[in-house]
């Protein structure tokens, strides 16, 4: 397949950069898909015509990567989200439309209010709280009304070797200071991006139906657990962390943030899950892999 990543600088793009467009492991095979990264300034979100350009004819899949991501930020420049995140999605979509491609466009679990106890399904109505959660809302509604064949690919708490996350950061405290924090209630799933390129890279094989899909690793944590785990795993890897623990904090209290945060996002991935029979790893698993593969230096 013929693949242009838009956004391939962030976390995410880089990631399926690297991986969609390298020989599988030791194999010294042909890559599985020739694969064009756009980033800045090539690609401008806030440019509709640039847009256009980086999606010519010979592309099959496109995949959107690149959004304004900074939920704070967007909460205080509204007008530039919307612009990113639901204009620019718009008219990826309406120029795939154009090329014949087909479109993956990626999303989060901030479209919800987080007020729900079970797992959020495909199905659930997006009720965002956020500037961010809204344009990214906005977006996914406006790409299945261009190109109702387009993948909207939900994900959550990424993290990954590309660009450092809450992950890297709470490891980096640990190694340096004996006491570290996180946020203990507010809950979701890490999505780690060597398994979300496969998974995306399934979708893309099967030739996918339109609409939404969640993909996250399975189960649920919050930040305080989910930074618990990496040190554990990390100190179980030899690495001088200076702490296991990681001492609560309340959403309440988290006085640097602009926007609203949802509470509970945990995702079900059902629709992936019936589609593929695969069933997300657990993220401890994922974390666990992570620090080993990519250890803090
Ligand atoms: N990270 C998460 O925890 C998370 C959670 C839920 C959903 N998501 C979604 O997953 C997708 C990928 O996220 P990510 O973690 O890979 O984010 P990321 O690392 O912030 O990458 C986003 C990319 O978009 C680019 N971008 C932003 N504004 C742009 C503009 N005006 N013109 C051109 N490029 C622009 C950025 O370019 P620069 O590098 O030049 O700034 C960056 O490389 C996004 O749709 C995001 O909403 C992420």
């Amino acid at each position: 397949m013929k693949i242009a990543i838009l956004g391939s600088r962030g976390r995410l793009g880089a990631a399926l950069v690297r991986k969609w467009g390298a020989a599988p492991d030791g194999s010294g095979e042909k890559p599985a898909h020739e694969v064009r990264g756009f980033a800045r300034p090539e690609l401008d979100l806030l440019d509709p015509a640039t847009i256009d350009h980086c999606i010519d004819e010979s592309f099959e899949w496109v995949v959107n990567c690149a959004a304004q991501t900074n939920v704070d930020a967007c909460e205080r420049q509204p007008e530039e989200a919307r612009l990113a995140n639901t204009i620019a999605a718009r008219r990826a979509a309406e120029r795939c439309a154009k090329t014949g491609a087909r479109f993956i466009h990626l999303s989060t679990d901030y479209v919800f209010d987080g007020r729900q106890r079970e797992p959020y399904d495909e199905e659930a109505s997006p009720s965002p709280l956020s500037v961010y959660g809204q344009s990214k809302a906005d977006g996914e509604f406006a790409v299945l009304a261009a190109l109702p064949e387009a993948v909207v690919a939900r994900v959550a708490w990424v993290f990954g070797p590309e660009k450092p996350s809450f992950i890297d950061m709470l490891l980096s405290r640990a190694l340096a200071q004996k006491k570290v924090s996180a946020i203990a209630d507010k809950w979701s799933t890490p999505t780690y991006t060597e398994d979300l390129a496969d998974w995306l890279g399934m979708l893309v094989a099967a030739e996918a139906p339109g609409g939404v899909y969640h993909l996250c690793n399975s189960g649920s944590c919050s930040w305080r657990d989910y930074g618990e785990h990496a040190l554990a795993c990390a100190a179980a890897m030899g690495l001088p962390v200076k702490t296991t623990k990681v001492s609560p904090l309340k959403l309440r209290d988290m006085e640097a943030f602009v926007a609203e945060r949802p509470v509970n996002t945990v995702m079900s991935t059902r629709r992936f899950t019936q589609l593929t029979k695969i069933t997300p790893r657990p993220w401890q698993d994922a974390v666990r892999d992570y620090i080993r593969d990519f250890p803090p230096c």
